[in-house]
């Protein structure tokens, strides 16, 4: 009804809108909507006479069985069964859910870009499992997608690793825990720096800044211990994101865009766009954009910072890849940073969207019942030892029954990625076991064997026929509606970077469909072979959208539950 609404909208005042449809009390009609109050401003003329405008043409396109208008200008349709089916057919496609609007359109989209000095922690979850599900919601809209992981591998963790690793490390450490090791290290090497510094000493800092210098001039030693050092680090951040399902196409990291970074401040300052300090230091300043506070691209001793190599990165992936749109997945506490950096590319004259995608925090329940941010303060939560955790929550879930494996890794990933899109992702997560693998409530597990279901019906009684015309489908009209919804969920997921919809949508859909089974015999002998047909009919529709759904967020249906 939504496309529709724009289309009549469109045809009779040439105006572009979506139109929000609700769902009222069921003796207004099955659908609702009050744009007629919404456009009365705009189109000059009071809401009761547009709404008659827009019932007449509904009441044309012969899909609803009656319109009517309440108030003073709401909209309200019933609809039958029959023609939600045949709606639906019209539509149905191997394609159904996704569309074209991004077509002829690139858009970069960079996650998970961890940091490679520390084990991968939940601290990128977020960024991993959003982006990836951006990224999958812009190439079901059409989009030419490049992704791209940019790994958090220059400046010190270099220097900390040698210097920690020959003081407080040994070779059979990291022979057996591998990146491990190189966490202990890294945070032994922070805790002795920072008392050091107290007793103002700087030997250890010394060491520190000694390697980098050693390694920037090419030191075969040095180098040998980054080969060494960074191949442990990538391959245990490809396990982990092996485990999370999820890949980018490329992995420019910071170390690759340090030193053409360095090229382009260079320009910059010949360009006087940037200015350089007395220091030595360089800054681009950005009051001419709205910001009191300069961006700082150079440090005093001429080394690359964070936004060296990220102004690096923008003119690299402009001039590569052209793109119309570039979207950073990283966490809520460099918003500022971000904002900063995009004033500077405006700048610099880059008209490229740049979207900075930002979540809330993982919390996590104390003991008290106080809520507190996931992490350092009881030691890092990792990300391998999450999602064993989670494998075993998930064992316990199906309680002994006989699932593979496979399905308890799908089962738990499942949940722990359906808990990222419970709501919003701005707002702050609550990470609660309970909650997350709960089979009644807004979770992965709930979605999953609501599909797992549908699918063992299709398996154990055949996919029925497409669609059978001389059945009134009305004990289906509700799973029939939400199905029609699924296309305009994705587009408004894909437009706004909310993979949260999409999630939402599945919960309601599994919620129908359960509500429609209790109602509902599908299977039983009894049913007349056509009406049985048509059933499964729909359930193969509602099984369609389940897969390509969970799909976009990177869940996958187990085959068994
Ligand atoms: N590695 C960084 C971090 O974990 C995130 C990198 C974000 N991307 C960027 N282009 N700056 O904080």
């Amino acid at each position: 009804m939504e496309q529709q609404l724009s289309r009549i909208i469109d045809e009779l005042y040439n105006l572009e809108v979506q139109p929000q449809v609700s769902r009222p009390a069921a003796e207004f009609g099955d659908y609702a909507t009050n744009i007629a109050l919404q456009l009365a401003k705009q189109v000059g003329k009071n809401p009761r006479e547009i709404a008659e405008e827009i019932a007449a043409k509904l009441r044309e396109t012969g899909a609803f069985s009656e319109v009517t208008i309440a108030g003073p200008g709401f909209i309200n349709v019933r609809v039958s069964g029959s023609s939600l089916a045949r709606e639906l057919q019209a539509e149905w496609s191997d394609a159904y859910g996704t569309n074209q609007d991004g077509a002829g359109k690139t858009v970069v989209v960079e996650y998970p870009s961890p940091n490679m000095a520390k084990p991968y922690s939940v601290g990128h979850l977020r960024t991993g499992n959003q982006g990836w599900a951006v990224k999958q919601l812009m190439e079901a809209t059409g989009w030419t997608v490049i992704t791209d992981n940019h790994l958090g591998d220059y400046g010190a963790p270099l220097g900390m690793w040698i210097a920690g690793f020959l003081n407080f490390g040994s070779e059979e450490a990291l022979n057996k825990d591998g990146v491990y090791e190189l966490g202990r290290v890294y945070i032994a090497m922070r805790k002795a720096l920072k008392e050091e510094a107290e007793r103002g000493e700087t030997t250890l800092a010394d060491q520190v800044q000694g390697w980098l210098l050693k390694y920037e001039n090419g030191d075969a030693e040095a180098k040998a211990y980054s080969d060494r050092f960074n191949e442990i680090s990538l391959k245990h951040i490809h396990d982990v994101m092996n485990r999370m399902h999820i890949s980018t196409n490329y992995e420019l990291g910071e170390a690759f865009f340090a030193p053409k970074g360095k090229e382009a401040v260079k320009k910059l300052l010949e360009t006087g766009v940037a200015v350089q300090n007395e220091d030595g230091s360089v800054i681009v300043p950005l009051d001419d954009y709205g910001f009191d506070v300069p961006l700082l691209v150079q440090k005093s001793n001429g080394a690359a910072l964070y936004a060296t190599t990220d102004l690096a990165t923008i003119l690299y992936r402009e001039e590569h890849w052209h793109p119309d749109r570039v979207i950073y997945a990283v966490g809520a506490e460099q918003q500022f940073y971000f904002s900063q950096l995009f004033a500077m590319a405006k700048k610099l004259g880059i008209t490229t969207e740049l979207i900075h995608l930002w979540f809330g925090f993982i919390d996590q329940l104390n003991e008290d019942g106080t809520r507190e941010k996931m992490s350092s303060r009881k030691g890092v939560v990792l990300m391998e030892e999450l999602l064993d955790q989670a494998e075993e929550k998930a064992r316990a879930v199906i309680k002994g029954r006989d699932v593979s494996e496979e399905d308890i890794k799908k089962i738990a990933l499942g949940a722990i990625k359906f808990s990222d899109f419970v709501a919003d992702r701005r707002t702050n997560i609550l990470f609660n076991w309970d909650t997350i693998f709960a089979l009644t409530g807004v979770s992965g597990p709930y979605v999953q064997y609501a599909a797992v279901r549908v699918n063992k019906l299709l398996r154990d009684h055949g996919y029925g026929m497409p669609y059978v015309g001389t059945y009134d489908y009305a004990s289906e009209k509700d799973v029939l509606a939400k199905l029609l919804e699924y296309p305009e969920v994705v587009r408004r997921a894909a437009n706004e970077l909310e993979p949260h919809k999409v999630a939402n949508y599945l919960y309601e859909l599994a919620r129908e469909l359960n509500r429609y089974y209790e109602a509902t015999p599908i299977a039983t002998a009894e049913l007349v072979e056509e009406i049985r047909h048509a059933r499964l009919g729909v359930l193969a529709k509602a099984a369609h959208v389940f897969t390509h759904g969970l799909g976009l967020l990177g869940i996958e249906v187990p085959s068994q539950m």
